[in-house]
């Protein structure tokens, strides 16, 4: 069977359904050489729904349909997270909820800690990150994509830039953490670049 053809994105704004400033920030950057513009679902008081899926694919989709139907407008979700080898792949889809806090509010270094603290006795340690982009419209159609960027981690963590677990990250072939390193180098090979390269092939226009 032939595949669809992709949906091409025409507006010039949309809503990042994402209450998360550091995705928001990195996603907006990489739309903006496209000249489409973000408003984020913080912005418009948009509810965050429950991520219910085992995938980040499934995960990202009930974000950006549920921002989209809300708001009128297209939307981008992207739902992402770190996985270590030596962990079957965890935290993964759950690597925000090892941050939570029982008061509220996210912990990154004790999250980073729970994971060395975990990992630390396995030899191998392979890990990655994963980010799947979904765009969905309003009329309930969806086009997802998915990227990575393979590396190992890293103790102590090392850096202040990037966000959530960049600092015990060392993507493969370099020697400086997602968090030390200037972000444009993080945006060029970064596993949210990776998908973002996939969607805009399938449906942004330069
Ligand atoms: P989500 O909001 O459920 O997709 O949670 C994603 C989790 O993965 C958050 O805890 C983020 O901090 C983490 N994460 C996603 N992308 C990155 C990244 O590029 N660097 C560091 N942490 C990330």
């Amino acid at each position: 069977m032939p595949a669809l053809p992709h949906r091409r994105l025409t507006e010039r704004r949309i809503v990042m359904a994402s209450h998360n400033a550091g995705k928001v920030r990195e996603n907006a950057a990489l739309l903006a050489e496209y000249g489409i513009a973000i408003v984020s679902a913080k912005e418009l008081g948009l509810p965050e729904p429950a991520e219910t899926e085992t995938s980040f694919l499934g995960n990202a989709t009930i974000k950006a349909l549920a921002a989209a139907r809300a708001s009128g407008l297209v939307a981008l979700a992207d739902d992402s997270g770190f996985s270590v080898a030596s962990l079957n792949g965890d935290p993964g889809v759950y690597t925000a909820d090892w941050a939570e806090q029982p008061g509220g509010g996210r912990d990154y270094a004790q999250a980073m800690a729970r994971v060395e603290a975990l990992a630390r006795p396995q030899a191998d340690r392979t890990a990655w990150f994963t980010c799947a982009l979904v765009l969905a419209w309003p009329d309930g159609h969806v086009e997802g994509f998915e990227g990575k960027a393979m590396g190992e981690w890293v103790w102590p963590p090392r850096g202040e830039k990037g966000f959530g677990y960049d600092p015990m990250f060392v993507p493969a072939g370099h020697a400086e953490t997602f968090a030390e390193m200037d972000p444009a180098v993080k945006h060029a090979i970064s596993h949210r670049a990776a998908a973002f390269r996939m969607l805009a092939e399938a449906c942004l226009e330069k």
